[in-house]
């Protein structure tokens, strides 16, 4: 994988850790990459300029359609928070894909203390650059706080005492003609090699192993359901589907893994 990790003017530094980060996770810093990571004073941004006019994805928590929709309450009304049903509200759930952390934060906003995790070392490294700088904004800063972000695959097990509850959203193979593609995600697809993510039914089963109530799983609304086992109910949304799995102990897991 090649990516051009470029710095604004007094970022040499920033960049170069940014470089050493990557190439220690398999990324070769190239010149002929299509991608570039830019460093600067707004944070990080993933550019692809070999599409006209270029795309850009800079994650701004505190603006756009994210903020509006963290600002104005109504998060009991989002299928998501619908899904989870009745759990305190500050208890504590796992997002074991939190990608662009739209999901991470719509919980967090909720109430919820939030663990997640995000594999893909660029993708991480957006998001925790964009919950940072949104830690310092005085409205949303209370909900950064409740966010644990880690890196690496999701790990439920490690996790004590078990969370309640967790949400999984694993990339699904978009149709390539689909126009309603959203931008930020045909960069993602174009940063991941696969733009399915393979070894979703065996974390699904870990997760189901490991909290104490239920799984939920993100689905495109007419994509078949994960893994073998049909979910116990689903809440549809207009373009999404949350299917609800209950959590089925730890000897499963181990089973579903072994
Ligand atoms: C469709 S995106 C998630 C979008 C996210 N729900 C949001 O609101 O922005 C899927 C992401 O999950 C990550 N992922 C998938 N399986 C994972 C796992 N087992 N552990 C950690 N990250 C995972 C992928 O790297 C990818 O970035």
């Amino acid at each position: 994988m090649a990516l051009t990790v470029r710095a604004a003017p007094g970022y040499d530094s920033a960049a170069d850790a940014l470089r050493k980060a990557l190439e220690a996770r398999g990324y070769r810093h190239g010149g002929a990459a299509r991608l570039v990571l830019e460093t600067g004073d707004h944070g990080l941004q993933l550019i692809r300029e070999d599409v006209h006019p270029a795309l850009r994805l800079h994650l701004d928590f505190p603006a756009g359609r994210q903020g509006y929709r963290l600002a104005h309450a109504g998060h009991q009304r989002e299928g998501l928070i619908r899904a989870f049903g009745k759990l305190p509200r500050d208890g504590h759930v796992l997002d074991a894909s939190a990608g662009l952390g739209r999901d991470t934060l719509l919980l967090a906003a909720h109430g919820f203390r939030v663990t997640a995790w995000e594999r893909h070392p660029v993708v991480y490294r957006l998001l925790a650059d964009a919950l940072a700088r949104a830690a310092t904004h005085p409205e949303l800063a209370p909900v950064i706080q409740r966010i644990t972000l880690l890196e690496g695959v999701a790990e439920p097990t490690a996790v004590s005492p078990p969370a309640m509850a967790a949400v999984f959203d694993p990339m699904f193979p978009e149709r390539a003609k689909r126009a309603a593609v959203k931008k930020d995600m045909q960069l993602i697809q174009a940063l991941m090699a696969d733009t399915a993510d393979p070894d979703g039914e065996q974390t699904l089963a870990a997760l189901r192993g490991h909290v104490e109530r239920r799984v939920i799983v993100k689905r495109p609304l007419h994509a078949p359901a994960l893994g073998p086992d049909a979910p116990q109910a689903s809440v549809k949304g207009k373009s999404v589907r949350f299917d609800l799995y209950s959590a089925t102990g730890p000897a499963e897991a181990t089973a579903a893994s072994g």
